[in-house]
């Protein structure tokens, strides 16, 4: 298991407590946000989207990976109850600066934000990880691919657990002539795919 010394001492009090309830709220097991935060880290990544917020344990995790590359998180969560704890936990975590919370179906919210960035009012993302409705994966894929820029990562979580009902998100990436892609063998399974 992972060390959280990436952290101040109140940012691993409040990560060590989301953990207790890791299964109520469906979170990342730490070692595949330790790697997220890496991953950032590595890319460089500076404007980085989440589907499924949840309480916020993996955006704390994006969101301090992203505090080191000057960059930032926006994050898409249904559930109105679910987004406030998780924005409690951003500023326990003294990350709200750096992230930006929508509130609605990531579906709607996808396209709004499509609107948005054709007419150059929001900047294309260049990390984008999946963690809503697995049915939907191949939903969010056709509406993400044009806001990510050539160089860009996706990274997808539950691609092992969930694996037949992600099934089509899967084909459609490894048939992709512009995806490059690797299947990485965390708790879940997390499908990593670079926009070449
Ligand atoms: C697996 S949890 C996310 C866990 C979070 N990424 C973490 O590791 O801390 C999925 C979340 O996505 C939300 N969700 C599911 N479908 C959604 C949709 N279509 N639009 C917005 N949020 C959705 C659920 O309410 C749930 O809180």
């Amino acid at each position: 298991m992972q060390t959280l010394k990436e952290f101040d001492d109140n940012a691993q009090k409040v990560l060590l407590n989301l953990e207790k309830t890791q299964k109520e709220f469906w979170n990342i097991d730490r070692n595949t946000a330790n790697f997220l935060n890496m991953l950032i880290k590595i890319h460089n990544s500076k404007n980085a989207l989440e589907i499924g917020t949840s309480n916020g344990y993996s955006g704390i995790w994006l969101a301090d990976a992203l505090k080191h590359t000057s960059g930032k998180l926006t994050t898409i969560e249904f559930w109105d109850k679910r987004q406030s704890i998780a924005r409690e936990n951003f500023s326990m975590c003294k990350l709200e600066n750096f992230i930006e919370t929508k509130l609605g179906s990531a579906l709607l919210i996808l396209d709004e934000m499509g609107s948005e960035i054709k007419q150059g009012l929001r900047e294309p993302f260049d990390f984008i990880f999946i963690d809503a409705n697995k049915l939907e994966y191949i939903e969010y894929f056709h509406k993400i691919d044009p806001l990510l820029i050539t160089g860009g990562l996706i990274a997808a979580d539950n691609t092992i657990s969930h694996a037949k009902k992600v099934e089509p998100y899967l084909k459609a990436l490894a048939e992709h002539p512009s995806y490059q892609n690797q299947m990485l063998n965390f708790e879940a399974g997390l499908f990593v795919s670079l926009k070449i």
